[in-house]
């Protein structure tokens, strides 16, 4: 099948690499020359495992290509995937400046019957701006080409971005017109493995669907933390916590980890947005908003353990920071904690040595020349010296650190571990202080 991906950031290209893996012929368009130029270049502008791969294969099969052009990206494609970003307006609302406008594009030079998916998370009532953009479009010019909409939510993760695409758990097709449908069949029928993964469903629930998965996700972690924070004040242990419940397949193991805050492109916006969409609908989405307010409270919650044990002024103090992306194996630091706490610890005077595998790039870009923030090119180069260790992100490679090693390096024997990566028994049994979250016991 012919498909234009609109948008080629990290959905549009994941989606146009493992659309055109399954044989379809993908044409990807970004608006930036930039991103364009690396893709064309044979480059991924994004830290995503095993994309880089799958994007090269496909490109050297002739069966996907990159353009800034948008009248032949609109001619490319029966298949119109419209995947750019919808940031949080002032109000928290979804910004749809960027959905509507590549559907306008999409209305000013259609000559023939298109499909237009929205596969950005759009908050209900889009797919009618959407068609009411297209349609707007056509009479102007007095066309009478036909189209369809359709919501398609995604929902990949990141780090695991082309896995979940290639073995999803589900496909959300949210359409009324009958040949759109079995367009959408036709083209998701090789990811239907050993079950049908396809629901197919009216537009708007299909649209409430994605939201209301990303703000389930978001309540149970929320909720995990705050029991952690219960956990602590009690002497119990969160992780032996999530251990008893999660054995009860009703709730399960998955996404009940205690942390220091959920962050990313994705929960922050997207819980905000819905709490939006229902305060502008005369409902009040309690639940959500205390999950809302729980979390900006939890990405405090290592700095308040620091003061704690250093006082509320931390001049003269240096502090290693393990991990700045918002989760491991991603470059990726939209709404990361790490930001949160690098910024109060400059406000109190500290100085931060951070070291992250794939995403200093990243803090450089962010952070510019702050002065209090170095970088170190290994994690335990950023101990040497340190008051203490932070730990923000759980990658990998701070699994099994040599303790040792930590305990000679630091000031102050003390690890503030924001993502309980270790037994507490076994930190302390080499003379370390720790501090995680949730396990008092
Ligand atoms: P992104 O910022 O990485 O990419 C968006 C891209 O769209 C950018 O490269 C931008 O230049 C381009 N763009 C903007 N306007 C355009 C236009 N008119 N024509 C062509 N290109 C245009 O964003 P993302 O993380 O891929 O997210 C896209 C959408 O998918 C959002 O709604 C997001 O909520 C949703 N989503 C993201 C993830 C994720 O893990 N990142 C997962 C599921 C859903
Ligand atoms: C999330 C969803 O998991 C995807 O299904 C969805 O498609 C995507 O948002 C989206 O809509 O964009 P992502 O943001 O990539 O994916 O990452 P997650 O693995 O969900 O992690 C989000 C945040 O929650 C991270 O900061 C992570 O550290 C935190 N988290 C996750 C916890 O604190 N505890 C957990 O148990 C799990």
């Amino acid at each position: 099948m012919k498909v234009s991906v609109i948008g080629t950031g990290y959905v549009g290209l994941v989606t146009g690499a493992c659309l055109a893996e399954m044989g379809n012929d993908v044409l990807c368009l970004d608006v930036d020359p930039n991103k364009i130029r690396i893709l064309e270049e044979g480059g991924i502008p994004i830290h995503e495992p095993g994309l880089d791969a799958v994007v090269a294969r496909n490109v050297k099969a002739g069966r996907l290509a990159f353009t800034t052009d948008i009248a032949r990206s609109v001619a490319h494609g029966t298949l119109q995937f419209i995947a750019v970003g919808t940031p949080p307006d002032e109000d928290g609302s979804a910004d749809l400046q960027y959905v509507l406008a590549a559907a306008r594009n999409i209305g000013r030079l259609m000559s023939d019957y298109k499909v237009v998916v929205d596969k950005s998370t759009v908050p209900v009532g889009t797919a009618d701006k959407v068609r009411a953009a297209i349609a707007d479009e056509l009479a102007q010019r007095g066309s009478d080409a036909r189209f369809a909409v359709v919501s398609n939510p995604e929902f990949l993760k990141e780090g695991a971005a082309v896995d979940d695409f290639m073995r999803p758990d589900r496909i959300i097709v949210g359409a009324e017109d009958e040949q759109a449908i079995l367009l959408m069949r036709a083209l998701y029928a090789p990811f239907n493995r050993n079950h049908d993964k396809v629901h197919v469903m009216d537009v708007r629930s299909a649209e409430l669907t994605k939201y209301a998965a990303n703000a389930m996700l978001a309540t149970r972690i929320s909720f995990m933390n705050e029991l952690a924070l219960l956990a602590e004040k009690m002497g119990a242990d969160i992780e032996q916590v999530r251990q008893g419940i999660g054995s009860d397949p009703r709730i399960g193991y998955h996404f009940l980890y205690a942390g220091c805050g959920y962050g990313g492109s994705c929960f922050p916006k997207d819980v905000k947005a819905l709490i939006q969409t229902a305060a502008q609908n005369g409902q009040q989405l309690k639940v959500l908003q205390a999950v809302e307010d729980a979390n900006d409270a939890q990405k405090l919650v290592l700095v308040d353990k620091i003061v704690r044990r250093f006082g509320e002024d931390l001049s003269g103090k240096r502090f290693a920071v393990w991990g700045l992306a918002f989760k491991p194996n991603t470059d990726d630091m939209r709404e990361a904690t790490s930001r949160v706490v690098l910024a109060e610890l400059f406000k109190r005077g500290a100085s931060v040595t951070a070291y992250d595998p794939v995403a200093m790039d990243e803090a450089r870009r962010i952070f510019g020349d702050e002065p209090r923030l170095t970088y170190a090119d290994s994690p335990s180069g950023a101990l040497d010296g340190a008051d203490a260790l932070v730990i923000v992100t759980e990658w990998k490679e701070f699994r099994s650190p040599d303790f040792e090693r930590i305990k000679a390096s630091l000031k102050t024997p003390v690890v503030f571990d924001g993502r309980n990566l270790y037994e507490p028994s076994l930190v302390q049994s080499f003379g370390l202080d720790y501090q995680a979250i949730g396990r008092g016991a």
